[in-house]
């Protein structure tokens, strides 16, 4: 069936819509609702207008084009980024009773997987620096997103004053730097936070990560809500040999893995350890 609103800028049918579906949900495990027909729309609209496309069919013949860097943009365009930080604070406290927890080991590898604009891996290495009262605590975080834009933000650690507000005066003064002038109303995180995270881009359905040694912790939060069953299972065995025996996978508030018991067991607010030890 091929309907389009007559109201609207570009020509959008059910077809297209079925297309893109299908294509992001093969390079990004994002599986979209039906009722994201509008989203969609709204968001590939600014990359018609970037291409000067009159269609839909037209942007996606682009997408077919292997010369063509659309691809990344069409990916980064439909994924959601929303994120904060410290949020969900009481994991942040979970973070730090491991550290207390193992306090033998030399240092802790963490992996953020899904890190967005950085708000989460610099909370990670924020908690990190007050648990261990130094600027130079023992952890590497490795920080991955699948969207290009949202890493170049994070890596800047540049963000609007609203984006802070509600962290205590003690943190903001620890973390960050006020703008001035033209800068005002922006801070940036501090040069020894950005030190402890290094941030890429990885798709965690690609069928081979680049890591050699494994994690203490994954953070993997508020990415899994936008993957179906059989695609989180997929992820969450993928992540099994990348996690130490003793460690912890945090997911976000309303993600649960009751399909995956095999892999991973609840330890405590969507917190998750290995159900099998691997020997
Ligand atoms: C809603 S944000 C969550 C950010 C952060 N983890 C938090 O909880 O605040 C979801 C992030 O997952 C990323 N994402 C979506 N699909 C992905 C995939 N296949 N591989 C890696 N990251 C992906 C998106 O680009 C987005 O930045």
């Amino acid at each position: 069936m091929h309907t389009s609103r007559p109201d609207r800028e570009f020509h959008f049918t059910d077809d297209n819509f079925a297309t893109i579906k299908k294509l992001i949900y093969e390079r990004a495990g994002i599986n979209l609702a039906e009722t994201k027909r509008d989203m969609v729309y709204s968001r590939l609209s600014r990359r018609l207008r970037a291409n000067n496309l009159r269609t839909f069919q037209q942007y996606l013949e682009l997408l077919n084009d292997p010369d063509s860097h659309e691809q990344q943009e069409f990916v980064n365009s439909l994924t959601t980024n929303l994120t904060s930080f410290f949020r969900e604070s009481h994991h942040f406290d979970i973070l730090k009773e491991y550290f207390t927890e193992h306090k033998n080991k030399k240092s802790f590898r963490i992996w953020c997987c899904a890190a967005s604009t950085g708000e989460e891996p610099y909370s990670i290495a924020m908690a990190a620096i007050e648990h261990f009262g130094t600027y130079n605590p023992p952890v590497e975080i490795f920080a991955s997103d699948l969207d290009t834009k949202v890493l170049e933000k994070a890596q800047r650690g540049v963000y609007s004053f609203e984006r802070v507000e509600r962290l205590s005066d003690q943190r903001l003064k620890s973390f960050f730097f006020r703008g001035k002038g033209d800068n005002s109303g922006l801070v940036k995180v501090k040069s020894e936070l950005q030190d402890l995270v290094y941030f890429f881009n990885l798709n965690l359905l690609s069928e081979s990560w680049p890591f050699d040694q494994q994690f203490d912790i994954i953070f993997c939060r508020n990415v899994m809500i936008y993957f179906d069953k059989p695609t989180q299972y997929k992820v969450l065995k993928k992540f099994l040999p990348h996690l130490r025996e003793d460690g912890l996978l945090f997911a976000g508030h309303s993600e649960s893995f009751p399909h995956a018991s095999d892999l991973f067991k609840l330890r405590k607010h969507t917190v998750y350890v290995k159900a099998h030890k691997m020997s």
